[in-house]
């Protein structure tokens, strides 16, 4: 049996073309990039064309606004802690409480130790910022705005060029979380509001350990790490330069795969969404229907637990991922569907597949041919199921 892979906003397949790229940079071409000799000089002009690939992905106007990173949180840190350390007397953050940990976390913590003041801004059933809380945050004590593009749980797309407009009004500077964003919808950041934004190569079928930050020509930056004179003195140690190549070559082929994401992906996952909500009653598919990336799908089944789904799917070969996160044994809701204030019913039965270029039409029949049967059994099991099925009569809840 076949194996899916439906849990792409995790990670993804690195495509075997990055592979063939990067191979050649760990033995042939293993020179230091900063050495001034030619094993050096060749290294060094391989890492510029994968900075001007990424500077392709983004529409940016600079290949020197590209600074590679370890990946999407140390980009996420690098950003948030960059700023608050260039504007001295602004001591606010500007963020949402549905942003990936990456960057929760950071706002958590620099809150709890004092360093600053930070708005966490909620969203509405849909997952959509609440525009109103978010402009009664903005001032000029705001020393920078964190919004991601995309969710990773629901794929709700934030109207990021909007958002970050509202910032500049007030001098702030506007850093994206597009992590999910990039490779899946088109980016131009030439023209734009946006100082800073965040991208990662594993989840656009590029190596893991390896991403990038944009900064914005103009835009005063402070490394997170310091060290040698790399990344132009803004990113301290010795380039990863076999990732480097590797993301270069995932943002050249992620281009070129946009249309296919918009196009033949956004197919593949409408078509799941649609047979699981006509054979499935009492399910909700979360995320905003009309400004979500195309690839990801995240539905609740109610009066079940999710953990259970995946584990019956994963039973019959198709890797998917739940809504929530697990601690400690307990299972703790996702912080994402709690924001956006799913029924209690569903919180916990919540399931995202996300799809990727990979993905062929089997995979959704698989995946359309075990989930009711598996549904409809664990809610055999659940004493809430039996109470439930009394009072609702089948009723389907399509974004609610
Ligand atoms: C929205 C978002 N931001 C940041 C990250 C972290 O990226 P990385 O795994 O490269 O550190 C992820 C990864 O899941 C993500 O989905």
């Amino acid at each position: 049996m076949k194996a899916i892979y439906l849990d792409n906003n995790a990670t993804t397949r690195v495509d075997p073309a990055v592979v063939e790229a990067m191979l050649p940079f760990f033995t042939e071409h293993f020179g230091n990039a900063s050495s001034a000799h030619s094993f050096g000089a060749e290294v060094g002009t391989a890492v510029k064309a994968a900075r001007q690939q990424l500077q392709q992905l983004l529409g940016a106007a600079h290949d020197h606004e590209i600074i590679y990173t370890s990946g999407g949180t140390e980009s996420d840190n690098a950003a948030i802690l960059s700023a608050l350390e260039a504007a001295p007397d602004r001591r606010e953050i500007v963020t949402s409480k549905v942003e990936h940990p990456a960057i929760l976390s950071l706002c958590e913590h620099l809150e709890k130790t004092g360093r600053a003041k930070v708005h966490f801004i909620g969203v509405d059933k849909v997952g959509q910022l609440d525009i109103e809380a978010y402009r009664a945050a903005l001032s000029e004590k705001v020393a920078i705005v964190s919004l991601m593009w995309a969710n990773n749980e629901t794929g709700t797309i934030f109207p990021i060029e909007g958002l970050a407009e509202l910032a500049k009004e007030h001098g702030a500077l506007f850093h994206t979380d597009a992590v999910q964003a990039a490779g899946k919808t088109p980016i131009s950041l030439k023209d734009s509001a946006i100082d800073m934004l965040s991208l990662s190569g594993h989840k656009l079928h590029g190596p893991k350990g390896i991403g990038a930050l944009y900064v914005k020509k103009g835009v005063r930056f402070k490394p997170l790490i310091r060290g040698g004179h790399q990344e132009r003195a803004r990113r301290g140690g010795t380039e990863n330069v076999p990732a480097i190549i590797g993301l270069g070559k995932a943002a050249e082929l992620a281009l070129g795969h946009i249309a296919d994401e918009q196009g033949r992906v956004r197919e593949l996952r409408d078509r799941l969404e649609k047979a699981v909500l006509q054979r499935v009653p009492n399910c909700i598919v979360n995320g905003d229907r009309h400004d979500r990336l195309p690839n990801t799908s995240n539905i609740a089944f109610e009066y079940v637990e999710s953990e259970a789904i995946l584990l019956h799917l994963d039973r019959n070969g198709v890797a998917a991922s739940s809504g929530s996160a697990c601690t400690s044994g307990s299972m703790e809701p996702s912080h994402v569907l709690k924001a956006m204030e799913i029924p209690e019913a569903a919180l916990h039965g919540a399931v995202r597949f996300s799809f990727s270029r990979d993905n062929v039409a089997e995979d959704v029949d698989r995946v359309i041919e075990a989930l009711p049967g598996i549904v409809e059994k664990l809610r055999e099991m659940s004493p809430f199921w039996a109470d439930a099925e009394k009072k609702i009569n089948d009723s389907k809840t399509v974004f609610a």
